[in-house]
């Protein structure tokens, strides 16, 4: 996963080492899915990469991520996004609750011993600040409570009534009406020290409502014992970062909360977007300053775009690199290209995988292009397929140009010269390959090679026949 954030700020020193366990061994049943609910994406990522990573960031040398449902395919995910972090795996095979989820981390946890944070595969606005000051406080047992408008059925805060220490959690379903009442409720975020984790988890039972192991009974385990218990209470705006997603819904809340912490990210950077809301942004995606984006701009994947560009409306960029001072008109749609300094695409361009424009190449409208290299300042500016081609430098492509570089069974290429000229409504049957500075005449069909300044013609001579209309009438 690209972290930009991660590879300028190393993780911070921390008074004790700190390890993750992610819990992501649930179906999300209420995401009425074939997929895995931490599968789902928000802002282009597998949500469950996102609280791995804010882990890292925080400071963990191990992410423990306990898997069950399609362990396999979160396991790919995981290995996709974090090749060379340390995140391990550990299997759930029943989900019999929390404790039991965490319990499951155990083995592979070893016997490290530090504090270890306890975050759920479903947050992905988790903040890395909010682990950061989860860690810096100094009790053995500290989790996040928030206090939102409509508590739902997170479970509840019982606090002292003296003290206004908290006493214990109480799930929705285990707790007396007075207790539905209150109005903290836990986030779901821990932080343990190691050995009071192993200790208790020993010990827990599932004597309750739903018949599971109770990781919320930590805390009273520890406030039995005497010990006190730590909280950061969330309130407003804030409480929405750690808002897990359960349905589509929420996915959706999820979804509109990132684009709004992404966007402003790049408004602050120097980008200009005319219309924020409707600016679509994959998380890792760059762009310089000095850039407007229009509305209904996308860009998605590892897109990266320079300085003082202009992407006008409903375009859409994937795993595209775009240097400075490009243009790319309305509605161009592009894939898995590298557009250099300078470049003008669009409108209704169509770049697709492969392509490279050299600086100050040009593509207009109505132009598909795949695999295709076109040299500096080379055009296309209409109407036209270039597939398999090689483009030299200052070449003019006339409008209607097709290569044609599929047999009926295999691919082949177009090689074009620097300064050639290709006419209109030309086909290049590949492969083949037309000299630097040759042309070729407007239709023509070239299957042979054209040399280095000649000219290419096939044109069946013209008959005109005076009156022939009149007559045939
Ligand atoms: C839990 C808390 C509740 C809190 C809420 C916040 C418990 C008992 N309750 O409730 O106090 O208000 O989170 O969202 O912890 N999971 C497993 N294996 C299991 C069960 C769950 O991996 O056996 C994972 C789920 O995939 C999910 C996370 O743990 O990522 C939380 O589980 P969930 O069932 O959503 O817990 P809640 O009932 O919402
Ligand atoms: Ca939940």
């Amino acid at each position: 996963m690209s972290t930009p954030e991660k590879n300028e700020t190393s993780a911070p020193e921390l008074p004790r080492p700190c390890a993750a366990i992610i819990m992501a061994a649930g179906l999300g049943t209420r995401m009425r899915s074939e997929l895995v609910k931490v599968l789902h994406p928000v802002a282009g990522r597998p949500m469950i990469c996102y609280p791995v990573r804010a882990a890292l960031l925080a400071g963990a040398t191990r992410v423990i991520v306990v898997v069950g449902h399609q362990r396999k395919q979160v396991a790919d995910a995981l290995e996709q996004a974090f090749p060379n972090d340390p995140v391990e795996l550990a299997v759930q095979d029943q989900p019999l609750g929390t404790a039991h989820a965490v319990s499951c981390a155990l083995p592979t946890l070893g016997d490290f011993v530090g504090d270890v944070l306890i975050l759920s595969g479903d947050v992905p606005n988790l903040q890395v600040s909010l682990l950061t000051n989860l860690l810096a406080m100094p009790m053995a047992l500290r989790f996040v409570s928030m206090l939102p408008d409509d508590a739902g059925e997170y479970g509840r805060v019982v606090r002292d009534a003296t003290t206004s220490l908290p006493l214990r959690i109480v799930e929705f379903r285990d707790a007396t009406p007075e207790e539905r009442q209150l109005r903290e409720v836990n986030a779901g975020l821990y932080c343990i020290d190691s050995t009071l984790l192993t200790e208790t988890l020993k010990t827990l039972g599932r004597d309750n409502a739903q018949g599971e192991y109770y990781l919320t009974d930590l805390v009273a385990r520890a406030s039995g014992k005497g010990m006190q218990v730590g909280t950061i209470p969330l309130k407003g705006d804030a409480a929405h970062d750690v808002l897990g997603v359960n349905d589509r819904l929420e996915l959706s809340m999820a979804e509109t909360r990132m684009q709004g912490t992404l966007r402003r990210a790049l408004m602050r950077s120097g980008v200009t977007m005319l219309c924020p809301e409707r600016t679509y942004l994959h998380d890792g995606v760059m762009v310089g300053p000095d850039t407007v984006l229009e509305p209904d701009v996308s860009l998605l994947g590892a897109t990266r775009i320079g300085a003082a560009c202009r992407i006008d409306q409903g375009s859409r960029l994937t795993d595209t690199v775009v240097g400075d001072a490009v243009s790319v008109f309305a509605y161009s749609h592009i894939d898995s290209t590298i557009i250099e300094t300078g470049c003008q695409v669009g409108p209704f361009a169509r770049l697709r995988e492969g392509t490279i424009l050299r600086e100050n190449a040009k593509v207009g409208n109505f132009v598909e292009t795949k695999k295709t290299e076109l040299g500096e300042g080379a055009k296309a500016s209409h109407l036209s397929y270039l597939g398999d081609a090689t483009i030299g430098a200052r070449a003019n492509i006339g409008a209607g140009t097709i290569t044609c570089n599929y047999d009926g069974t295999k691919k082949h290429r177009t090689v074009i010269g620097a300064g050639a000229f290709i006419g209109s409504d030309t086909q290049l049957v590949a492969p083949v390959e037309v000299g630097e500075g040759a042309y070729v005449g407007a239709g023509t069909t070239v299957c042979e090679d054209v040399p280095p300044g000649a000219l290419a013609i096939t044109r069946a001579p013209r008959r005109t026949i005076e009156g022939w209309v009149k007559r045939k009438r």
